[in-house]
């Protein structure tokens, strides 16, 4: 029998999805008086042209885009009265997601169903079908 939620964990992009999910998680994490995780992967597009300087260049645009999302988020979380872990990697996302809910034995991730591609022919995007397969805890898919 499941007891208890401690600790939900929601994947952000940027996306309005992924807002979406925030809310949701924000709520939750209320409700079960639980902790909450925001994480964030800088997905590092693959530029088979491109220069060093110029990959220099992305990934630092990447990396302030990212601090964005996740300060964004902290202050909305902040705002309804929870305090944040923050979680930053750099890779693909659905293998640090995953692995970020392992290590922190969270309970629930929380995701959109879409995010900034949001290609409407698929019901799922790439990472939350890929995070909803491989995740050892439930996932909440945000429509
Ligand atoms: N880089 C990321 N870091 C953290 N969470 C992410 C990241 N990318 C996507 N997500 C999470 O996954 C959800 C679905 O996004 P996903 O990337 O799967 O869809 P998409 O962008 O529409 O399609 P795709 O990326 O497959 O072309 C987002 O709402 C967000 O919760
Ligand atoms: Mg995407």
């Amino acid at each position: 029998m499941i007891n208890m939620i401690s600790k939900i964990l929601v994947a952000l992009d940027g996306s309005t999805h992924s807002k979406k999910a925030l809310d949701y998680a924000i709520f939750l994490t209320k409700a079960c008086k639980a902790s909450l995780g925001i994480i964030h992967v800088i997905h590092l597009p693959t530029i088979s042209s491109a220069d060093p300087q110029t990959v220099d260049k992305v990934t630092h645009l990447l990396e302030s885009a990212g601090n964005k999302i996740l300060t964004k988020a902290e202050e909305e979380a902040e705002a309804s009265g929870l305090k944040v872990d923050r979680i930053r990697e750099v890779g693909y996302p659905v293998n640090h997601i995953v692995k970020a809910s392992n290590k922190g034995r969270y309970d629930l991730i929380v995701m959109g169903s879409r995010g900034m591609s949001g290609i409407k022919e698929f019901l799922l995007g790439s990472i939350s079908h890929g995070v909803s397969q491989h995740a050892k805890c439930p996932v909440l898919i945000v429509h």
